[in-house]
């Protein structure tokens, strides 16, 4: 399948590249004229995922948005079990890694990322650790309760509406980063929303054929309308926002000795070497303060 990336995306390119990463950024998008989100073609595609149950997540709706992410029930039943219920209860289903279960999710991956790379100007010395599309598929009245992920996203809706609330990543403490990234792994990272001011907060009415960018560590919650919602996304993470993860998880280990270590950024010679004795595979305190001293000279 060929895809013209006019056809698909329309974005403001200045703004976009003085949003990207930093700043959630909405666009239009003409996916949702596409054959392949049509209600039959995403439930043959659901059907197609009952023996990959690590590429689907099945789960009901949050209590509030402040819910911790993984309280809330998970469903046992097979993605296209899930959609036939969708009707009757609050079911959110997860369909990840389009492009390893058909080749035009991957066509569509690939055209959509490479538009998105011309806006923002190219990779630089930049590589691609992970690159991966998803389709969410939501019951009416559900709530995907408040989160933060570790990678930059493209959001598209694709049928029905959806409230998406986001704040930009530097609402989040170092603290709290530091805490989700010294795990290691890419999971989703749990913030509470009290904690952040109502005024940051930008609200996305999404409709099919609305978007918008979200940045890597962007903390957000999402409800659906009153009918069935479709969203599709992809997202990636890059060598230098995988390499800002070891950093942060290096600073933990410096903050738990009581260090104030510095933030990932100001000062790159340090961040090369506190991401690189974090990639070791058991990283120890003493190889990070001794890293530290290095760098910083004491
Ligand atoms: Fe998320």
């Amino acid at each position: 399948m060929s895809f013209s990336a006019d056809d698909l995306i329309h974005i403001d390119a200045d703004g976009y590249r003085d949003a990207y990463d930093r700043l959630p950024f909405a666009f239009q998008h003409g996916l949702h004229q596409l054959p392949m989100f049509q209600p039959g073609a995403l439930a043959a595609l659901a059907e197609r995922y009952k023996d990959s149950p690590e590429d689907y997540f099945i789960a009901g709706s949050a209590a509030t948005p402040g819910t911790k992410f993984y309280d809330v029930t998970q469903n046992s039943a097979k993605p296209h079990e899930a959609l036939a219920q969708l009707g009757n209860a609050p079911v959110r289903v997860l369909l990840k890694r389009l492009e390893m279960h058909d080749s035009g999710f991957r066509d569509l991956r690939d055209t959509l990322f490479q538009r998105v790379m011309e806006l923002r100007g190219g990779l630089g010395d930049e590589k691609i650790v992970r690159l991966e599309s998803a389709v969410f598929i939501s019951s009416a009245a559900s709530t995907t309760p408040f989160h933060f992920d570790p990678e930059v996203t493209h959001f598209f809706q694709i049928e029905g509406p959806k409230q998406y609330h986001v704040f930009s990543p530097d609402v989040v403490a170092e603290d709290d980063l530091e805490r989700f990234y010294v795990r290691g792994a890419v999971n989703i990272g749990q913030l509470d929303l009290e904690g952040c001011d109502p005024h940051e907060e930008h609200v996305f009415d999404l409709e099919p054929g609305r978007g918008f960018h979200q940045p890597q560590d962007a903390p957000h919650w999402v409800k659906t309308g009153t009918v069935r919602s479709v969203s599709y996304a992809f997202s990636f993470e890059t060598t230098a926002s995988r390499a800002r993860g070891h950093v942060r998880a290096a600073n933990r280990y410096l903050r738990v000795i009581g260090m104030h270590p510095q933030r990932p950024g100001p000062n790159p010679g340090a961040d090369h070497a506190k991401a690189a004795v974090m990639q070791v595979v058991t990283p120890t305190l003493r190889g990070v303060r001794k890293v530290v001293r290095q760098v910083s000279g004491r």
